[in-house]
């Protein structure tokens, strides 16, 4: 990956999150509670549907750090989102022309119930959750998000996966018209978890950050977050996930297999070939933090990866 450390980014870059408290909040119109949600989540059709949603009011989780939140300037400022360019900066400038409506989310493959989702229906009827995760980047950055979203497990569950399902693919948006043509990566950008990954609780699909709707440049409308594992995992702009047999191809493992593996989890026992993954530095402060095994989520998921040998499997 094209590295720009966080000693580049100024403190004055980064406006205090009070300035930002004042931000459009989304609100749950009256009406809609929580049983009508979960009852429409789990399928009823969609002129049965009430209300339209908000990102308000969101359920806190047990599973959040309480350590200080990265502004949301940084978090929206300071980004990769390859499509749009490959300067931190590219894909706040560049990000905005994606239209993210209308806009489906194919869950299909090894399903007993394959379902296109379309987004609106996903906010309004998926029970949205806040969660404060620490998300370390392969670049030796670090940051705290507050994000918006729901278990990937609870999509996954709509649609039956079959005993076959391994592994889990997440294709992206690619339109050439308005993103790079440049081969970067191979495009769409794809990622991959395996199946008990994808299903682990802390696995999360995002929609929003800070209480809002996601910025197009942080992956709107719907972005995977996987907090134990660096954050190229994360992909953005997400049109389809499929259950397959097999572990598919990932974009930053098809381009250089030596240094991204299809696991990626967070290790600082394990370098990437060109610099260490030993210590972090957070977005907005210099100094040097060690970085934890599994981003110090070990607790909830070492249990995975019991009996392999993750300089192998990095
Ligand atoms: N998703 C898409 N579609 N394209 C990308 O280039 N970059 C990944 C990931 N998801 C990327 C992507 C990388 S390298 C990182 S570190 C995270 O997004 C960054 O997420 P952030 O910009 O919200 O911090």
């Amino acid at each position: 990956m094209l590295i720009k450390r966080p000693a580049d980014i100024e403190p004055s870059e980064i406006t205090p999150r009070a300035l930002f408290e004042d931000r459009r909040r989304f609100v749950l119109k009256a009406g809609l509670g929580a049983i009508a949600g979960a009852a429409l989540w789990h399928g009823l059709p969609r002129a049965a549907q009430a209300a339209p949603v908000k990102l308000s009011p969101l359920t806190p989780s047990p599973l959040s750090t309480t350590e200080a939140q990265t502004p949301y300037k940084a978090l929206t400022t300071y980004n990769n989102f390859y499509e749009f360019g490959t300067g931190k900066e590219d894909p706040a400038l560049n990000a905005g022309k994606m239209q993210t409506r209308p806009w489906t989310v194919k869950v299909e493959g090894l399903a007993g119930k394959p379902r296109t989702f379309d987004i609106d229906d996903l906010l309004r009827l998926a029970p949205l959750e806040e969660r404060i995760y620490r998300l370390r980047c392969v670049e030796a950055w670090s940051m705290v998000v507050p994000w918006v979203g729901f278990p990937l497990a609870s999509l996954l569950k709509q649609v039956d996966p079959l005993g076959s399902a391994k592994y889990v693919e997440f294709v992206t948006h690619y339109d050439p018209q308005i993103m790079t043509r440049r081969r970067i990566l191979d495009w769409p950008y794809t990622e991959g978890l395996r199946l008990d990954e994808a299903m682990h609780p802390l696995t999360l699909l995002a929609v929003g950050l800070y209480g809002e709707v996601l910025p197009n440049q942080n992956g709107a409308p719907l972005r995977l977050v996987v907090p134990w594992k660096y954050g190229f995992k994360s992909a953005k702009a997400i049109v389809a996930i499929r259950l397959r047999e097999t572990p598919p191809a990932t974009a930053w493992n098809t381009s250089a297999p030596q240094e991204y593996g299809f696991y990626s989890n967070v290790n600082p026992e394990v370098d990437h070939p060109r610099w260490s993954q030993a210590t972090e530095r957070r977005i907005g402060d210099l100094r040097k933090r060690p970085t934890m095994m599994f981003n110090g989520y070990a607790d909830q998921v070492a249990s995975l990866y019991q009996g392999m040998d993750l300089r192998k499997d990095y």
